[in-house]
């Protein structure tokens, strides 16, 4: 069924493990995402940012993932704003069959962060929708403004208590040195999240869900099956597996993946095109990627997050 991420992070939290929250954008990543997670019984969360919902349609996604709650009807599907904006994106999402939303004013100033968020909450909590925000910033080459990993804005855990308490939100993204895109560190430097951050949060707030962003592990398989077939992705580095398993034991109960999925759709789809240069019907090489996706989630929700047969 389609459902908040209430339940499903109760049982995260007293359970040790984390959730799994794919980014989407069409029908073959919902498709190979909800596949992977019905045949393992696990719960899993949908999430569409702003550029996904200007990229494919309000009404589609939402379409395609009642489509893909009707062919799973043994697993929750929570369906999810990643990065709302603004209080007009989260309520249009609310209104228009979202379950949960995020509201990112992590970039704002504190207390400007606090009253948005407040807002965002009460709207939410009135139609049945459940609320994530942020609190700290996240690192990242990728970033229109370039965040240094040593000058990240870690999350204060002074801050968590009166923050989580003044805007009433249901989860919290925190930044402990995870970043967004496929170019998370420097080469050559060696990727290290800062459990004593979030150790420190989740003790400030004890049984309270911790979200973690920019949690690909950027596959080297798939960064060198790119480059062989064409591509030119030097120096693509993600958040080692082992540091994500760790988390998914911890507080942390969602785990924010697309870059992996947007790695292993290109992966496939370069290699086919190489290898089948008089191919032109579009089926035959999304199915490829649709698989490649699936066989992905399929890895991350056993070997990393640990929420199959949840
Ligand atoms: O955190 C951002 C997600 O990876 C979504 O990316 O805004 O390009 O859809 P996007
Ligand atoms: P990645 O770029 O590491 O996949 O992060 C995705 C994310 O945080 C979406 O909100
Ligand atoms: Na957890
Ligand atoms: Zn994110």
């Amino acid at each position: 069924p389609l459902v908040t991420t209430t339940e499903m992070f109760k049982k995260a939290y007293d359970g040790g493990y984390a959730v799994g929250a794919f980014n989407v954008n069409n029908m073959e990543i919902i498709q190979g995402i909800t596949e992977a997670a019905g045949e393992l019984k696990a719960p899993v969360i949908l999430q569409v940012s702003k550029g996904a919902r200007a990229y494919a349609n309000h009404t589609y996604l939402v379409k395609l993932v009642e489509a893909a709650v009707i062919e799973n009807p043994e697993i929750p599907i929570a369906l999810h704003l990643d990065h709302g904006d603004s209080f007009e994106l989260c309520k249009s999402c609310i209104d228009g069959g979202f379950t949960s939303v995020m509201i990112d004013a992590s970039s704002k100033p504190y207390e400007e962060n606090i009253a948005l968020t407040r807002k965002v909450v009460e709207y939410a909590h009135d139609h049945g929708v459940v609320v994530e925000a942020e609190l700290g910033t996240l690192a990242g080459v990728e970033d229109e403004v370039s965040v240094d990993a040593d000058k990240a804005m870690y999350t204060h855990p002074e801050e968590v208590v009166d923050f989580a308490t003044r805007t009433g939100c249901d989860s919290l993204a925190i930044a402990i040195g995870t970043s967004h895109g496929a170019y998370k560190f420097k080469p050559g430097t060696k990727p290290q999240l800062r459990f004593d951050v979030l150790e420190e949060c989740a003790k400030q707030l004890p049984g309270f869900p911790i979200v973690l962003h920019g949690s690909s592990s950027v596959p080297q398989e798939f960064v060198a099956e790119i480059n062989k077939y064409g591509g030119n992705m030097p120096g693509a580095i993600g958040i080692p597996e082992e540091q994500l398993r760790q988390a998914a034991r911890s507080a942390v109960c969602k785990i924010n993946i697309d870059s992996d999925i947007r790695l292993a759709m290109t992966a496939v789809i370069r290699k086919y095109f190489a290898e089948h240069p008089d191919h032109f019907d579009p089926r035959q090489y999304l199915k490829p990627a649709r698989q490649a996706v699936k066989d992905m989630v399929a890895h991350k929700i056993v070997d990393v997050l640990g929420c199959n047969g949840k």
